[in-house]
Parts: C-alpha cells; sequence; structure tokens
C-alpha cells in the first residue's frame, strides 16, 4: 500500500484518533452475535497502546439518523473490547462532548477510550467540517484509520478529520484488506474466477464490468441471475428480478463474450410457491421455465455440481453475495456447497460480504477448521466498491508513503 500505516509515526504519549467499523450485529438483548469486527480491529489497538498512544476509539453502530438512541449505543462494544484487550475500555456518554473531552484529557499512555456512536450526530454523514474539526481537537493531530469497511463513506469519521490533523495513516486491518484485494485483483494467480450473488444486477454492474477486465470467469447466482434469465427470454414465475436492467444485462452478456470471458448462469433452480422456508418447493432446468406462482430461491444441484467443477482449477477467486436465500434453512445450501467447494480447494480465495462470509464461518465451525487460503474481508459495500475500482474516500485521504 503506498499511504503511511501506524509503523511509519511516532505515536508515543500521543492522543490519536482511531475510525474502527465497530458496525457489529446486535441480538435484540444487544449482545453482539458476531464480534470478527472487533478483533479484527485489536492488532491496530494494540500496537498503539504497547507504543505509549492514548487510544481514542471511534465508530458509527448501525443507522441511527442523526440522533441519540440508546439503541445503537456503542456500550456492548466497549464492554466486548474491555474482556478482549483484558483492561477497561471507558465509553464516553457523547462524541465530541463533556464526557468525550473530560474521558480524552484524562487519559494516560496505553488508556484506551471508545467515543459513543458517531452517528448520533447528524453531521457525521454529511461530512461537516465543524465536527470533523471538534473530533480531530480530541486528539494531539493524529488520525489513524482501521475501519475498512466503511471506507466507501466519505463522512467525518472517516474522511474529514483528515483534514484538520497533521497526520493521517492506515492501521493494520486498513493494510491487510488492501493488501489481499489488491493483490487477488492487479496480480492474481489464473484461472481466476469471480462468484457473484445477491438481490440485485444494479448493486453489480460496475463490478462486473470492472471483473470482466480482470477475470476468466464469472459466475452468477442469487436473485441477480433471475434478471439474466428473463433478459435471455425464460419464463421466471414470480422470482425477484429488476425488470428496468434487463438491457445492462443483455449488456453485459455481450460484454463478456467480446471479452472472451466465459459468464456461467445456473442451470437449475430450488423453486418454492411462496417466500418462506417451508413453503411447498421442487427443482426445475432454467430452460423449462419456472411456473407462474413460484420463484426461485435458490440455485439447484445441477448448478451445484457445475459451479463446483467449474471452481476445480481455479487459483484466485473472489466471492462476493450468497447463491440463495441465506436466511432460510432450505435455500442456503447452494451458498454453503460453494463454500465447501472452495474450502476443500487450494485456490486464494477472498470473500466480501456479510451473507457469503457467514457461510464460510459456519463451515470452518462446524469442521473447527480455519482454511487458510481464504481471507474474509470485514467489509461488504466498500469491498464491493474496492472490487469497482473505485478510489475509497477513507483511503485516498490518507497520507502518502
Ligand atoms: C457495513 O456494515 O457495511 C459498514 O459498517 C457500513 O455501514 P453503512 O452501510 O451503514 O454505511
Amino acid at each position: 500500500m503506498n499511504k503511511k500505516t501506524i509503523e511509519d509515526i511516532d505515536v508515543n504519549g500521543k492522543k490519536v484518533l482511531v475510525r474502527c467499523d465497530f458496525n457489529v450485529p446486535l441480538d435484540e438483548n444487544k449482545n453482539i452475535t458476531s464480534d470478527n469486527r472487533i478483533v479484527a480491529a485489536l492488532p491496530t489497538i494494540k500496537y498503539l497502546m504497547e507504543h505509549g498512544a492514548k487510544v481514542i476509539l471511534c465508530s458509527h453502530l448501525g443507522r441511527p439518523k442523526g440522533k441519540v438512541n440508546p439503541d445503537f449505543s456503542l456500550a456492548p462494544v466497549a464492554k466486548r473490547l474491555s474482556e478482549l484487550l483484558n483492561k477497561d475500555v471507558k465509553l464516553a456518554n457523547d462524541i465530541i462532548g463533556d464526557s468525550a473531552k473530560e474521558l480524552t484529557n484524562a487519559m494516560q499512555a496505553g488508556n484506551v477510550v471508545l467515543l459513543e456512536n458517531v452517528r448520533f450526530d447528524e453531521r457525521e454523514e454529511k461530512n461537516d467540517p465543524e465536527f470533523s474539526k471538534e473530533l480531530a481537537a480530541l486528539t494531539d493531530g493524529i488520525y489513524v484509520n482501521d475501519a475498512f469497511g466503511t471506507a466507501h463513506r466519505a463522512h467525518s469519521s472517516t474522511e474529514g478529520v483528515s483534514h484538520f490533523v497533521n497526520t493521517s495513516v492506515a492501521g493494520y486491518l486498513m493494510e491487510k484488506e488492501v493488501s489481499e484485494l489488491s493483490s487477488a485483483i492487479s496480480n492474481p494467480e489464473r484461472p481466476f474466477v469471480s462468484i457473484l450473488g445477491g438481490l440485485k444486477v444494479s448493486d453489480k454492474i460496475g463490478v462486473i464490468e470492472n471483473l470482466l477486465t480482470k477475470v476468466d470467469k464469472i459466475l452468477i447466482g442469487g436473485a441477480m441471475a433471475c434478471t439474466f434469465f428473463k433478459a435471455m427470454g425464460y419464463e421466471i414465475g414470480e422470482s425477484k428480478c429488476e425488470d428496468d436492467k434487463l438491457d445492462e444485462a443483455n449488456r453485459i452478456l455481450k460484454l463478456a463474450e467480446e471479452k472472451n470471458v466465459k459468464l456461467v448462469l445456473p442451470i437449475d433452480s430450488h423453486i418454492a410457491n411462496d417466500f418462506s422456508n417451508d413453503a411447498d418447493n421442487k427443482f426445475v432446468d432454467i430452460k423449462d421455465g419456472v411456473p407462474a406462482g413460484w420463484e426461485i430461491l435458490d440455485i439447484g444441484p445441477k448448478t451445484q455440481e457445475m459451479f463446483t467443477e467449474e471452481l476445480k482449477d481455479a487459483k484466485t477467486i473472489v466471492w462476493n453475495g450468497p447463491l440463495g436465500v441465506n436466511e432460510f434453512d432450505n435455500y442456503r445450501i447452494g451458498t454453503e456447497k460453494i463454500a465447501k467447494a472452495i474450502a476443500s480447494s487450494s485456490a486464494k480465495c477472498i470473500i466480501g460480504g456479510g451473507d457469503s462470509a457467514a457461510a464460510v464461518k459456519k463451515i470452518q465451525k462446524e469442521s473447527n477448521t480455519t482454511f487458510e487460503n481464504i481471507y474474509i474481508s470485514t467489509g461488504g459495500g466498500a469491498s464491493l466498491e474496492f472490487l469497482e475500482g473505485k478510489e475509497l474516500p477513507g483511503i485516498a485521504c490518507l497520507n502518502n508513503k
């Protein structure tokens, strides 16, 4: 990475603002259901503590729309961080107010303070310069961005603050994410295969176009495949489809042909007569069409086999988005089968996006194995924009080496 990192600066005795992405899933009792993003931030936090910094952490959680809302408090994160660091992490009651100032002014080297949810202030998402300036004023002029998952947002705490400090650098997580994603994209071992799923083609048009200039094959699943089926003239029943994107789908099919990239669509589907886990269901071949009143909820067994075969000799795989409806047990089978195929291959695989990542984590947990060949990015939207080839504002704003 051509950006300075925490190792390039002196933090001893200095108040440092670290933007993390602690946007973690919570259950109804505010228990964290996956602490991956917190664990991923630990190397940066520990390094700064060990090097005598006064570590001021900040993050958003959810989308509280610029208003203070206890449901989106970072209190569960402060608690989990204290456990993981084995050290008291104090949570300020506000972001730049009296509580934040009092706590940060009283810090000793190696202390850690977490500010409240930055999105409790409406100025955060507006990237308001006054708010950015006040965030910067909490520090001794040093800003560390370790929030890869939010690096595609130009907000005060992810971008704006960098204009009001002397030094802006990347943390270890940011550095690792950028290096993993860019090495797959810029210097892949071939064959290089991409798997794309999820709901909408419209979310992925930019990614597909950029990947068509880099990969050897693209496998497409999820509801977004239905838009391609319809564009190709197949009956799709009640399946989710973006009718205003049929021309785009046809354009992409043509583009793939021109670029000599094999674009592989499912050949069969698992369909149901209602959008629910327990509806009547069956398998159909795409060429036979989906009957009226039925909808596609997952790839079928023939497609699972075909995709597995297509992945067999891959050396690099980039995967974003589930291949079926992952919230239903009966319709995440396709995604899990493909996750298993990747796990047992030797290809270097980069996974971005919550649902495809969750499928792999489930398999890792069940088999009690960490798959060394798989890198799971903490970024969903951010990794997609990175794959689109866009410059992310939260990275662009950091000091060059
Ligand atoms: C994410 O979970 O993708 C990031 O934390 C960004 O969240 P946002 O989409 O609410 O900006």
